[in-house]
């Protein structure tokens, strides 16, 4: 990733969290996805009346990407409040595409506070398609 989509992929995190649909927790989320093509997919938060439909900004820009025909990523950046991380089941949806996927974490509130993390910190040791061919982890 070069500079100039770093700072593409930032902005269209930030961007599409204004389009969140977050009225019961009003927790906004955007996610940015950079594809190998070099395009950028993107997803926020959506919530439900019945609590537990609500899907992530992060499986939505997946979600999204896939239907593209998208499936090789090189970043991610998410903009959440107070830099929030993304959950445990979003990490586990990306491993399944991009284990080494890189993730910027933006501040919504000061968008200029970024933190750069891999996937495999986010979740090391995670569960991957390669299990279900017997590829061996050990
Ligand atoms: N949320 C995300 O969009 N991504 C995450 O990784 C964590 C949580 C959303 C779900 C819900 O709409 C709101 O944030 C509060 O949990």
């Amino acid at each position: 990733m070069n500079a100039n989509e770093r700072e593409q992929l930032i902005a269209a995190a930030c961007q599409v969290r204004e389009l969140a649909y977050a009225p019961y927790s009003r927790y906004q989320v955007g996610a940015a996805l950079l594809a190998q093509s070099g395009e950028i997919i993107t997803g926020c938060n959506v919530e439900n009346a019945s609590y537990g439909l609500t899907i992530c900004a992060e499986r939505s820009a997946v979600v999204t990407a896939i239907a593209q025909g998208k499936r090789k990523f090189t970043a991610l950046a998410v903009a959440a409040p107070a830099g929030g991380m993304p959950c445990g089941a979003c990490r586990q949806v990306l491993a399944e595409f991009a284990p080494n996927l890189l993730v910027l974490i933006i501040s919504a509130d000061a968008p200029e506070q970024v933190r750069e993390v891999s996937l495999t910190e986010l979740l090391p040791l995670s569960f991957t398609p390669a299990a279900l061919s017997n590829k061996s982890a050990f």
